[in-house]
This record gives structure tokens, sequence and C-alpha cells, in this order.
């Protein structure tokens, strides 16, 4: 385990385990049809890299990135895009798959953005969830696991960019904060 790390919150072995029953099921959902994953950058990608490698439907993936002001482990819930998607999403069945969902200030915003381009269908799929922090309600369909209140790096999710490649979940030492 890296010296960073305190704690070993989701073992490699049951976040594999969990994201391939995801596949499954999101694939037993949409069977028959195609669906347009949207990642959310950057966190969502191993998620997504892993996820789609577990789905039997042919699907199409397009990459959002959005930030939000505020200090770096809270979100202020402006939302800013900094990278918008290549292709239009109307018509389209449509998956959000996202790393975390904390306050939901920023999923909150990027559904009701990505639901005016009048897809025919918009679903939520988050690796991670902190029910306790929710601010503001958001539909989410699909959920890898919901955890507790803490901060945790690992598996795209990052402290200051760094930790992304982890592929566990882990919580970080104090001291990592100072
Ligand atoms: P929300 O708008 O408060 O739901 O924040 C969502 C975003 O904050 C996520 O997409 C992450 O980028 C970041 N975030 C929230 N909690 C954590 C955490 O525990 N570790 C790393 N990033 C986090
Ligand atoms: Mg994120």
């Amino acid at each position: 385990m890296l010296a960073e790390i305190k704690e070993i919150l989701i073992e490699q072995e049951r976040l594999q385990q969990r994201v391939q029953e995801l596949g499954a099921e999101i694939s037993r959902d949409y069977r028959g049809k195609e669906l347009h994953l949207i990642c959310v950058l950057k966190g969502a990608v191993l998620f997504l890299a892993d996820l789609s490698r577990n789905m039997t439907i042919p699907v199409s993936f397009d990459f959002m990135a959005v930030s939000s002001y505020g200090a770096s482990t809270e979100t202020s819930g402006v939302v800013r895009i900094l990278k918008d998607l290549e292709q239009s999403i109307e018509g389209k069945d449509v998956l959000i798959v996202e790393d975390i969902i904390d306050s939901g200030l920023t999923l909150h915003y990027l559904y009701k953005n990505l639901y005016s381009r009048k897809p025919v269908s918009l679903e939520i799929c988050t690796l991670l969830d902190k029910p306790e922090r929710r601010a503001v309600d958001v539909p989410v369909k699909y959920c890898g696991f919901s955890i507790p209140d803490r901060f945790v790096v690992g598996y795209g999710l990052d402290y200051a960019e760094k930790f992304r490649n982890l592929p566990y979940i882990g919580v970080l030492k104090d001291e990592v904060f100072r």
C-alpha cells in the first residue's frame, strides 16, 4: 500500500466484481438498444474503461470536462464547462458515467444541461455515492457503492491530481492535506 494511504475502503477485487455486475445490469436494461456513454473527465475515465468492457450491447463514448469553483476538496455549485461533447445527443439513449456524487451539485447542473439537448433517455451511473453529503436531489439509476463522508482517492479519483492510478479506493492520511 502507498505510504500516503491510511486505509483501503474498497479493495481492487471488490471494485472489479461490482463493475462487472453493473455492466451486466446495464446491458440487460438496454438490450436491443445502442447506448451513448458520457464520461465526466477526468475522474470517471478508469470506471468508464472497465464498465464498458463489461457491457454486451453496442456503445459509443463521448467526454465532457467540468469544473466547479471552490476549495480543492469541496465544490461550490458553480459549474463551468471546460470541454463540451463532440457529438449531438439528440435522439440517443444516454448514460452519464461519473466517479462520485458528493453534494450532487455538479451532476445536478450536468443533468439539466444534457436533458435540454433532447436525448431519448438520460440516466446516471456513478461508481461512488456519499448520500450524507447530498445538497440537491440527483436521479441516480446505477450506483456502485455508497460510502461514508470521507475524502477518497484512487481508481480515477484524485487529490491535487494525484492517486488516480491506484487500483483500489483509499483514504488519505491526514498529513497529506496539510
Ligand atoms: P459534487 O458536485 O459535490 O457532487 O462533487 C462531485 C465532484 O467532486 C466529483 O466528480 C469529484 O471530482 C469531486 N469529489 C467529491 N468527493 C470526492 C472525494 O472523496 N475524492 C475525490 N474527489 C471528490
Ligand atoms: Mg468528477
